[in-house]
């Protein structure tokens, strides 16, 4: 039978690709839950919404509507009728996000979207808070984590020299969004007390995504 798979941790420890690559082998939903914040973050730029402004953001949250759509690649994300996919990765974003994600009726927004997607089982939803809060009840949960040096490294890979960005400027913009995801009061950043943990620092994307697909199937057998 079909399961629910729930694969937590930092930025940049290679949750969004092993997520795909287990959701492609399994023939599951891939659903990238941290889309969502950045497309509400994204739109609230665009307005000129201050992203710490919880009630004005936590309005926009509401009223955007946000689809997610599986693609061969990555998943595709539409914001009322709009193609917002290759927007949602700026640094603008990435310095933002985690304020708007603080925001309770944010949360509570998307964490309402996010059980939705997940209610016909065979999804692999990757995150901060899917096994804690979304889907406390997801049949395998995996915390994935790997050294911020690590994280970093393979962030500054994805990007390029051309980015305008440095390896220094990358991590520690990482250990801030780190910082803020775990401070936060509502649904913080932590491991659940039954997920199973993944350093992946020197393992391979693969490797990784093999492990959770071995234990899918063991679960899915049961
Ligand atoms: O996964 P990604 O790096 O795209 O997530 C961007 C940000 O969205 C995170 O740093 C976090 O602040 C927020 N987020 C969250 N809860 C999730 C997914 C993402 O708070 N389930």
């Amino acid at each position: 039978h079909r399961i629910n798979i729930a694969i937590d941790g930092p930025a940049g420890a290679g949750k969004s690709t092993v997520a795909r690559l287990v959701a492609k082998a399994l023939q599951y939903i891939y659903v990238d839950t941290g889309a969502m914040y950045r497309a509400v973050t994204l739109k609230a730029l665009e307005s000129g919404i201050a992203t710490d402004d919880s009630e004005m953001v936590g309005r926009l949250a509401y009223d955007l509507d946000i689809a997610l759509l599986p693609g061969a690649e990555s998943q595709q994300v539409w914001v009322n009728g709009e193609d917002v996919s290759d927007k949602l990765r700026s640094h603008e974003i990435n310095r933002n996000v985690s304020y708007v994600a603080r925001i309770e009726s944010v949360r509570n927004r998307m964490s309402e979207l996010q059980r939705l997607m997940a209610e016909e089982k065979g999804v692999v939803m990757d995150g901060r808070d899917i096994g804690t809060h979304v889907l406390p009840n997801a049949e395998l949960k995996v915390f994935l984590t790997a050294t911020p040096r690590e994280r970093a490294s393979r962030r500054f890979l994805e990007l390029g020299p051309d980015a305008g960005i440095s390896l220094d400027q990358l991590e520690q913009e990482i250990a801030e969004r780190d910082r803020l995801d775990q401070e936060r009061e509502i649904a913080p950043l932590v491991q659940a007390a039954d997920a199973r943990l993944i350093d992946s620092t020197g393992l391979t994307i693969e490797q990784v995504a093999e492990e959770i697909v071995r234990w899918s199937l063991e679960k899915a057998g049961t």
